[in-house]
């Protein structure tokens, strides 16, 4: 990834960038302003980044990614907000469920809720519906999908990172004197 790529994914909690960038935001307006869209402010996904937040760091890491490249920017920005789009709290689902697979077959749930709500294309819910590849078997058919792995898995580590970064400060804290 190039410096643009590696300063959205540093800038994002900092600055919020992409409220400012015009360009992003025409082209995913509709879906930030839906109230189905901000619900999944409900759900952690990592850390304490919500699921929401998640996906708008994905999105827009994937759309810089391919706007400085040429790709279709557009398609990586929507399905980056909607890649995981499936609405439900991860940590309890198999609980739930019963499902022990939500690694597998989020990406499907994602994309039947991304055609349900915002009835996207299919190059983006092919985008949606390969981003957990090589742990599900096809790769994506774009490039742009690749874009959108490479910015999911970095925005993981990172909030992984930020996660065990507040654990290993709480360990370590000074204990009460007395
Ligand atoms: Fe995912
Ligand atoms: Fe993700």
């Amino acid at each position: 990834m190039g410096r643009s790529g590696r300063q959205a994914a540093g800038d994002w909690k900092r600055n919020a960038e992409y409220e400012k960038d015009r360009e992003y935001l025409a082209c995913v307006r509709d879906i930030l302003d839906s109230g189905i869209f901000q619900s999944m402010d409900q759900y952690v996904q990592h850390g304490a980044t919500t699921c929401r937040e998640h996906c708008l760091q994905v999105s827009y890491l994937t759309y810089r990614i391919c706007r400085d490249r040429g790709w279709d920017a557009r398609a990586g920005a929507r399905a980056g907000l909607l890649h995981d789009f499936f609405l439900y709290d991860w940590h309890t689902h198999a609980r739930d469920t019963g499902n022990r697979f939500h690694g597998l077959t989020h990406p499907r749930t994602a994309r039947d809720n991304a055609v349900r709500w915002f009835q996207i294309p299919e190059k983006e819910q092919n985008l949606i519906l390969r981003h957990m590849w090589p742990l599900t078997p096809v790769p994506p058919r774009y490039k742009e999908g690749f874009a959108l792995l490479y910015a999911d898995k970095v925005c993981t580590a990172a909030e992984v990172a930020a996660q065990a970064g507040a654990a290993f400060a709480m360990a370590l804290r000074p204990r009460q004197l007395g």
